[in-house]
């Protein structure tokens, strides 16, 4: 079999971390696939940073839409982030040729998710965004593929590692929220602006995306309640643990006899409970359905491995010629959105 040309766009901590492991596991993954996976184009802002990565060898682009339709590639891989601009019109240039695209760009899809899926739809091409969501956890594949029929009638979880990460040390040790939130960013799973993060949208933007694949309803990232943990104190975690929880940033998606309700805040958690016990950097889906009453998935939700492997599987799932079912993205009669409670989980 031919190689596939994989182009990846944005070399930041994912970026280019994806790269060094396409390189390093070069013969494994050729092993694997029964065909060579190379990266053969690259885009990005500076040319000469060092990531510890040698792309000496690789095409050159500064213009993220031309490495989408470049000739030299049949896989584009989308890591430059943000909602609209170069990662919005790459995706979209590579979508509508039909070359395959994956991403791990969570505020694109909370935004255009609906346009890009049914662009892919269109032109037959593969979308694969596995790391948009609670990174390492496969929790896209599940819902695309592994529940079946199953209908389900609430999702929520943990989908902030960075939140996580800052609510646990906040519990353990006594360290205040500014300087848990710079060790954060130094271990690089914060966002490049981290109010995206600690102010909820990130959750908000990663539960708009589960709630389109659970209910079949339009996202709408503007429509949930957000409220995130930047005015959570010590005494609010002392006081939490006094009556025996913990605070927890969930993103919860329910589906009530009005429509859907979608929120995202800080809520008290029972010590004890699996979501509890969910600590650090770590992240937690939990979906109820009619035949599995809750199936909790956990495990590293942020940084450059866990997010890296993510889009790696993605990839392979094309090389091998996976087909995912439809996103079934419903093109109209949408549930109404149903407003949001004050209330706890
Ligand atoms: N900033 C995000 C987080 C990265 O902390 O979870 C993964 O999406």
């Amino acid at each position: 079999q031919t190689p596939l040309r994989v182009g990846v766009a944005g070399l930041g901590n994912v970026g280019a971390t994806l790269v060094r492991i396409l390189q390093k596991d070069a013969a494994d993954l050729t092993r694997k696939l029964g065909r060579q996976l190379v990266v053969t184009a690259v885009a990005a802002r500076s040319r000469s940073r060092d990531r510890g990565i040698d792309i000496s060898g690789l095409d050159w682009f500064d213009d993220p839409v031309a490495l989408a339709k470049s000739d030299g590639i049949d896989l584009f891989v989308e890591l430059i982030g943000g909602e609209d601009g170069p990662a919005f019109a790459a995706v979209k240039a590579a979508l509508e040729i039909g070359r395959p695209v994956v991403t791990a760009n969570k505020a694109l899809l909370a935004k255009h998710g609906v346009t890009l899926a049914r662009l892919a739809e269109e032109s037959g091409a593969q979308l694969g965004f596995e790391a948009a969501v609670a990174g390492g956890i496969p929790v896209i594949k599940t819902l695309r593929e592994g529940l079946g029929s199953a209908r389900i009638a609430k999702v929520f979880g943990i989908m902030n590692g960075t939140c996580n990460y800052i609510l646990t040390r906040m519990g353990n040790e006594d360290i205040s929220f500014a300087d848990c939130l710079k060790d954060a960013q130094a271990l690089g799973y914060a966002e490049a602006d981290p109010t995206f993060d600690v102010e909820g949208f990130d959750t908000a933007h990663k539960l708009s995306i589960l709630a389109t694949l659970c209910f079949g309803y339009e996202i709408a990232p503007n429509e949930i309640r957000v409220e995130g943990i930047s005015r959570i104190t010590q005494h609010d975690i002392k006081v939490a643990a006094e009556l025996g929880y913990k605070i927890k940033l969930l993103g919860i998606a329910q589906r009530t006899d009005q429509g859907i309700e979608q929120r995202v805040h800080p809520t008290f958690v029972p010590k004890g409970s699996a979501i509890a016990g969910v600590d650090g950097v770590m992240n937690a889906v939990a979906l109820e359905t009619d035949h599995v009453h809750e199936l909790l998935l956990a495990g590293p939700g942020a940084g450059g491995p866990p997010t890296a492997s993510s889009v790696l599987s993605d990839i392979l799932d094309i090389a091998r010629g996976t087909r995912v079912p439809p996103l079934g993205v419903p093109s109209h009669e949408l549930l109404p959105y149903k407003q949001a409670p004050n209330r706890a989980h």
